[in-house]
């Protein structure tokens, strides 16, 4: 898969997309980047960018002119969807990384300080996308937030195919605990059941603490899955063991298990 971003600092992203899991895939040609500079499009002696908004206001804008002069040339006639981040677009979500991971291109615009020209949002840009409900100085890190999610769903990227099968979010449920030797650390204990080297007592008491964390901590997520039997017989027991009726959800960073 090819993705293109285009910015107005492109040395953001040179270390967080070269280091790791997904600077490797990209020297094994499983995946490319390219960044190109907004300023390269602008045409006068300063190179300008951006101007102040019609109608008045705080700010800058970016102008249309020179921000879709770039998507043009990046896109050349290929029909690779255009994404703007924004705290406006979209949640991004597990569900939308696993879709975009089925095209063979992307181009991610990512604006910093201001807004892009409605004209360019409403007839260039296809899909606009928000990392959270939170604002931050540009679309860069949310680019490559973006760019992560949907690199490590390509086949090859990941080393081993079962740490996509498991985690999080892939089948709608937190992640279970997980543990390593030493089996005793400061007196703290690893449950017993996952030395025992019993499966399928290993494979519930997994599933019950996943149930367990998607209940304490993203009750959401249990809204809109649906549940196997044997999930609503668990379920029906964590509800007992953690009374959970009228508990009040999301009131800070959590510490619950
Ligand atoms: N640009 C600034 N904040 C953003 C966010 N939360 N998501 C996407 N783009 C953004």
């Amino acid at each position: 898969m090819r993705f293109d971003v285009l910015t107005l600092f492109p040395e953001m992203f040179t270390g967080p997309l070269g280091a790791s899991i997904i600077g490797k895939a990209r020297e094994r040609g499983l995946l490319s980047v390219e960044i190109w500079n907004i300023r390269d499009y602008a045409l006068d002696k300063h190179r300008t960018v951006d101007d102040t908004p019609y109608g008045g206001g705080a700010g800058m804008v970016l102008r249309p002119d020179v921000l879709v002069r770039a998507i043009e040339a990046v896109r050349g006639d290929s029909d690779a969807p255009v994404v703007y981040l924004t705290p406006q677009g979209r949640l991004f979500s597990q569900e939308i990384a696993a879709e975009l991971a089925q095209l063979p291109r992307l181009i991610l615009v990512a604006g910093h300080y201001e807004e892009i020209d409605e004209r360019v949002r409403q007839h260039w840009v296809d899909w606009e996308l928000s990392i959270g409900d939170y604002v931050l100085t540009g679309g860069e890190l949310p680019a490559m937030v973006v760019i992560d999610a949907v690199a490590r769903l390509l086949p090859g990227v990941l080393g081993t195919e079962s740490s996509l099968q498991d985690e999080s979010f892939q089948d709608g449920l937190l992640d279970y605990p997980q543990y390593t030797r030493p089996a005793s650390f400061r007196n703290l204990q690893v449950p017993e059941v996952l030395l025992s080297g019993h499966h399928e007592q290993i494979r519930r008491f997994r599933l019950k603490e996943s149930l367990r964390r998607t209940l304490l901590r993203r009750p959401d997520l249990l809204q809109t899955r649906a549940l196997s039997a044997e999930e609503s017989k668990i379920l029906t027991e964590l509800i007992e063991e953690h009374s959970c009726e009228g508990r009040v959800n999301g009131s800070g960073p959590y510490q619950d298990d």
